[in-house]
Protein backbone atom coordinates (compact mmCIF):
# COMPACT_ATOMS: atom_id res chain seq x y z
CA UNK A 1 0.00 0.00 0.00
CA UNK A 2 1.80 3.40 -0.84
CA UNK A 3 0.72 6.89 1.23
CA UNK A 4 1.39 10.06 0.33
CA UNK A 5 3.65 12.02 2.07
CA UNK A 6 0.62 13.88 3.80
CA UNK A 7 -1.60 10.99 4.95
CA UNK A 8 -0.52 8.64 8.00
CA UNK A 9 -1.21 4.82 7.79
CA UNK A 10 -3.66 3.65 10.30
CA UNK A 11 -2.23 0.32 10.04
CA UNK A 12 0.34 -1.11 12.37
CA UNK A 13 3.89 -2.53 10.42
CA UNK A 14 4.82 -5.28 12.25
CA UNK A 15 7.85 -5.35 10.47
CA UNK A 16 8.77 -1.67 12.30
CA UNK A 17 7.39 -1.68 15.87
CA UNK A 18 9.82 -0.23 18.06
CA UNK A 19 12.37 -2.82 19.74
CA UNK A 20 12.15 -1.38 23.13
CA UNK A 21 9.28 0.67 24.84
CA UNK A 22 10.68 3.11 27.83
CA UNK A 23 7.08 4.43 29.97
CA UNK A 24 6.38 7.18 31.94
CA UNK A 25 3.08 5.81 33.83
CA UNK A 26 1.74 9.39 35.20
CA UNK A 27 -1.34 10.31 36.28
CA UNK A 28 -2.19 7.69 38.82
CA UNK A 29 -2.88 10.54 41.57
CA UNK A 30 -4.90 12.48 39.35
CA UNK A 31 -7.19 9.19 38.24
CA UNK A 32 -7.93 8.57 41.69
CA UNK A 33 -8.98 12.48 42.48
CA UNK A 34 -11.50 12.53 39.89
CA UNK A 35 -13.19 9.59 41.43
CA UNK A 36 -12.75 11.21 44.93
CA UNK A 37 -10.47 7.36 45.59
CA UNK A 38 -7.42 7.73 47.68
CA UNK A 39 -3.88 7.95 45.72
CA UNK A 40 -3.56 4.21 46.40
CA UNK A 41 -6.50 3.37 44.26
CA UNK A 42 -4.79 4.94 41.64
CA UNK A 43 -1.50 3.25 41.90
CA UNK A 44 -3.51 -0.48 41.90
CA UNK A 45 -5.02 0.79 38.94
CA UNK A 46 -1.68 1.51 37.39
CA UNK A 47 -0.75 -1.59 38.20
CA UNK A 48 -4.02 -3.20 36.38
CA UNK A 49 -3.28 -1.24 33.36
CA UNK A 50 0.67 -1.94 33.05
CA UNK A 51 -0.11 -6.01 33.49
CA UNK A 52 -2.56 -5.38 30.14
CA UNK A 53 -0.05 -3.10 27.99
CA UNK A 54 2.90 -5.69 28.76
CA UNK A 55 1.16 -8.60 27.20
CA UNK A 56 -0.40 -6.63 24.32
CA UNK A 57 3.51 -5.55 23.71
CA UNK A 58 4.83 -9.18 24.27
CA UNK A 59 1.83 -10.30 21.93
CA UNK A 60 2.46 -7.74 19.14
CA UNK A 61 6.43 -8.56 19.07
CA UNK A 62 7.82 -5.97 20.79
CA UNK A 63 11.36 -7.05 22.78
CA UNK A 64 11.91 -4.66 25.40
CA UNK A 65 9.86 -2.34 27.67
CA UNK A 66 10.97 -0.16 30.57
CA UNK A 67 8.61 1.31 32.70
CA UNK A 68 9.12 3.85 35.33
CA UNK A 69 7.37 2.55 38.60
CA UNK A 70 9.38 4.36 41.28
CA UNK A 71 11.76 7.12 40.93
CA UNK A 72 15.10 7.99 43.31
CA UNK A 73 12.95 10.82 43.75
CA UNK A 74 9.42 9.48 44.72
CA UNK A 75 10.86 8.48 48.73
CA UNK A 76 9.72 12.08 48.67
CA UNK A 77 6.72 11.40 48.77
CA UNK A 78 3.97 10.89 51.70
CA UNK A 79 5.26 7.47 53.98
CA UNK A 80 1.89 5.46 53.87
CA UNK A 81 2.41 6.47 49.74
CA UNK A 82 5.56 5.12 49.11
CA UNK A 83 4.95 2.19 51.95
CA UNK A 84 1.95 1.06 49.47
CA UNK A 85 3.73 1.39 46.36
CA UNK A 86 6.64 -0.89 47.64
CA UNK A 87 3.87 -3.13 49.00
CA UNK A 88 2.40 -3.22 45.57
CA UNK A 89 5.70 -3.95 43.84
CA UNK A 90 6.25 -7.02 45.98
CA UNK A 91 2.96 -8.36 45.17
CA UNK A 92 3.15 -7.72 41.58
CA UNK A 93 6.31 -9.31 41.74
CA UNK A 94 5.04 -12.32 43.69
CA UNK A 95 2.15 -12.49 41.47
CA UNK A 96 4.00 -12.01 38.16
CA UNK A 97 5.17 -15.92 38.56
CA UNK A 98 1.31 -16.78 37.75
CA UNK A 99 0.87 -14.21 35.10
CA UNK A 100 3.57 -12.61 33.18
CA UNK A 101 5.82 -15.25 33.73
CA UNK A 102 3.54 -17.25 32.00
CA UNK A 103 3.17 -15.65 29.42
CA UNK A 104 7.31 -15.98 28.66
CA UNK A 105 7.87 -12.40 29.89
CA UNK A 106 11.30 -11.98 31.18
CA UNK A 107 11.07 -9.62 33.88
CA UNK A 108 14.12 -7.66 35.38
CA UNK A 109 14.49 -4.50 38.05
CA UNK A 110 16.98 -1.91 36.94
CA UNK A 111 17.54 0.50 39.72
CA UNK A 112 19.93 1.11 43.12
CA UNK A 113 18.84 -1.61 45.23
CA UNK A 114 20.39 -0.68 48.47
CA UNK A 115 17.81 1.49 49.59
CA UNK A 116 15.84 -1.30 48.96
CA UNK A 117 14.21 -3.85 52.07
CA UNK A 118 15.63 -7.20 52.24
CA UNK A 119 12.22 -8.66 51.66
CA UNK A 120 11.80 -6.35 47.74
CA UNK A 121 15.70 -7.32 47.05
CA UNK A 122 15.08 -11.14 47.81
CA UNK A 123 11.74 -11.00 45.91
CA UNK A 124 13.40 -8.97 42.79
CA UNK A 125 16.38 -11.97 42.96
CA UNK A 126 13.57 -14.60 42.76
CA UNK A 127 11.64 -13.08 39.94
CA UNK A 128 14.53 -12.22 38.06
CA UNK A 129 15.94 -16.13 38.34
CA UNK A 130 12.58 -17.56 37.91
CA UNK A 131 11.56 -16.13 34.49
CA UNK A 132 15.60 -15.63 33.48
CA UNK A 133 15.04 -18.39 30.51
CA UNK A 134 11.74 -16.90 29.06
CA UNK A 135 12.36 -15.40 25.78
CA UNK A 136 9.37 -12.99 25.20
CA UNK A 137 9.66 -9.26 25.95
CA UNK A 138 12.11 -8.19 28.80
CA UNK A 139 10.13 -6.09 30.77
CA UNK A 140 12.50 -3.87 33.11
CA UNK A 141 10.63 -2.28 35.71
CA UNK A 142 12.48 0.82 37.00
CA UNK A 143 12.67 0.42 40.60
CA UNK A 144 14.56 3.26 42.48
CA UNK A 145 15.77 4.40 39.56
CA UNK A 146 17.44 7.72 38.19
CA UNK A 147 18.91 8.67 35.70
CA UNK A 148 21.70 10.75 36.74
CA UNK A 149 22.04 7.99 39.66
CA UNK A 150 22.80 5.30 36.86
CA UNK A 151 25.20 8.00 34.84
CA UNK A 152 27.17 7.93 38.45
CA UNK A 153 27.27 4.45 39.02
CA UNK A 154 28.66 3.88 35.38
CA UNK A 155 31.18 6.03 35.64
CA UNK A 156 32.30 4.85 38.93
CA UNK A 157 32.78 1.39 37.15
CA UNK A 158 34.62 2.72 34.57
CA UNK A 159 36.95 4.74 36.66
CA UNK A 160 37.29 1.54 38.86
CA UNK A 161 38.80 -0.08 35.55
CA UNK A 162 40.92 2.36 35.06
CA UNK A 163 42.37 2.91 38.64
CA UNK A 164 43.16 -0.89 38.17
CA UNK A 165 44.72 -0.85 35.01
CA UNK A 166 42.59 -2.89 33.03
CA UNK A 167 41.69 0.32 30.63
CA UNK A 168 43.20 4.06 30.17
CA UNK A 169 40.77 7.15 29.63
CA UNK A 170 41.34 6.92 25.99
CA UNK A 171 39.64 3.65 25.57
CA UNK A 172 36.32 5.33 26.86
CA UNK A 173 34.00 5.12 24.38
CA UNK A 174 30.34 6.05 24.30
CA UNK A 175 29.59 2.48 24.05
CA UNK A 176 31.32 1.55 27.44
CA UNK A 177 29.39 3.92 29.19
CA UNK A 178 25.99 2.26 27.30
CA UNK A 179 27.36 -0.83 28.85
CA UNK A 180 27.70 0.11 32.16
CA UNK A 181 24.39 1.30 32.55
CA UNK A 182 21.62 -0.80 34.01
CA UNK A 183 20.36 -1.38 30.56
CA UNK A 184 24.01 -3.09 29.35
CA UNK A 185 23.45 -5.00 26.57
CA UNK A 186 20.12 -3.91 25.35
CA UNK A 187 19.25 -1.67 22.75
CA UNK A 188 18.12 2.11 23.42
CA UNK A 189 14.51 2.78 23.67
CA UNK A 190 12.93 3.66 20.29
CA UNK A 191 9.89 5.05 21.83
CA UNK A 192 8.73 6.47 25.23
CA UNK A 193 5.41 7.30 25.51
CA UNK A 194 4.45 9.31 28.78
CA UNK A 195 0.95 9.81 30.17
CA UNK A 196 -0.99 12.61 31.88
CA UNK A 197 -0.19 15.74 30.29
CA UNK A 198 3.26 16.15 31.56
CA UNK A 199 6.06 16.87 28.84
CA UNK A 200 9.45 16.05 30.54
CA UNK A 201 11.73 12.86 30.98
CA UNK A 202 11.76 13.42 35.18
CA UNK A 203 15.43 11.75 34.92
CA UNK A 204 14.49 8.65 32.50
CA UNK A 205 16.68 7.14 30.57
CA UNK A 206 18.31 9.93 30.13
CA UNK A 207 21.29 8.55 28.21
CA UNK A 208 19.86 5.79 26.56
CA UNK A 209 16.77 8.38 25.44
CA UNK A 210 18.87 10.51 22.66
CA UNK A 211 17.42 9.52 20.09
CA UNK A 212 14.24 7.90 21.42
CA UNK A 213 10.64 9.10 20.17
CA UNK A 214 8.38 10.86 22.36
CA UNK A 215 4.66 9.94 22.12
CA UNK A 216 3.13 12.25 24.80
CA UNK A 217 -0.88 12.13 25.74
CA UNK A 218 -3.48 13.80 27.37
CA UNK A 219 -4.56 10.22 29.06
CA UNK A 220 -3.67 9.30 32.57
CA UNK A 221 -2.26 5.80 32.92
CA UNK A 222 -4.67 3.84 34.92
CA UNK A 223 -6.71 4.26 31.57
CA UNK A 224 -3.76 4.23 28.86
CA UNK A 225 -5.67 1.39 26.59
CA UNK A 226 -4.65 -1.35 24.25
CA UNK A 227 -5.88 1.43 21.48
CA UNK A 228 -3.89 4.23 22.84
CA UNK A 229 -0.70 1.93 22.52
CA UNK A 230 -1.42 1.31 19.10
CA UNK A 231 -2.22 4.75 18.77
CA UNK A 232 1.17 5.14 19.95
CA UNK A 233 3.42 2.73 17.86
CA UNK A 234 1.48 4.34 14.49
CA UNK A 235 2.75 7.69 15.83
CA UNK A 236 6.09 6.48 15.89
CA UNK A 237 5.77 4.67 12.70
CA UNK A 238 4.85 7.49 11.10
CA UNK A 239 8.07 9.50 12.27
CA UNK A 240 10.92 9.89 10.07
CA UNK A 241 14.11 9.20 12.01
CA UNK A 242 16.76 10.60 10.83
CA UNK A 243 20.01 10.12 14.11
CA UNK A 244 21.54 13.74 12.92
CA UNK A 245 21.90 12.55 9.56
CA UNK A 246 19.40 13.87 6.23
C1 LIG B 1 3.12 8.57 38.76
O1 LIG B 1 1.80 8.98 38.98
C2 LIG B 1 3.23 7.17 39.06
C3 LIG B 1 4.06 6.62 39.97
C4 LIG B 1 5.00 7.43 40.79
C5 LIG B 1 4.05 5.19 40.25
C6 LIG B 1 3.91 4.32 39.05
C7 LIG B 1 3.41 3.02 39.52
C8 LIG B 1 2.48 2.26 38.91
C9 LIG B 1 1.90 2.55 37.60
C10 LIG B 1 1.93 1.06 39.54
C11 LIG B 1 2.88 0.15 40.11
C12 LIG B 1 3.87 -0.41 39.16
C13 LIG B 1 4.26 -1.67 39.22
C14 LIG B 1 5.39 -2.16 38.39
C15 LIG B 1 3.57 -2.62 40.10
P1 LIG B 1 1.50 10.05 40.11
O2 LIG B 1 1.19 9.31 41.36
O3 LIG B 1 2.63 11.01 40.21
O4 LIG B 1 0.21 10.73 39.55
P2 LIG B 1 -0.18 12.27 39.69
O5 LIG B 1 0.87 13.04 38.94
O6 LIG B 1 -1.52 12.32 39.01
O7 LIG B 1 -0.25 12.57 41.13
Amino acid sequence: MFFKKSQKSAIIDYNNLPTHIGVIMDGNGRWAKKRGLPRSAGHQAGADALKKIVTECNNMGVKYITVYAFSTENWKRPKDEVDFLMNLLLSYLRDSEKTLAKENVRIRAIGGREELTEEIREQIKKTEEFTKNNTGIVMNIALNYGAREELVMATKKIAEDVKAGKITTSDITSDMISENLYTGGQPDPDLIIRTSNELRLSNFMMWQASYSEFYFTKTLWPDFSIKDLHNAILEYQNRNRRYGGV
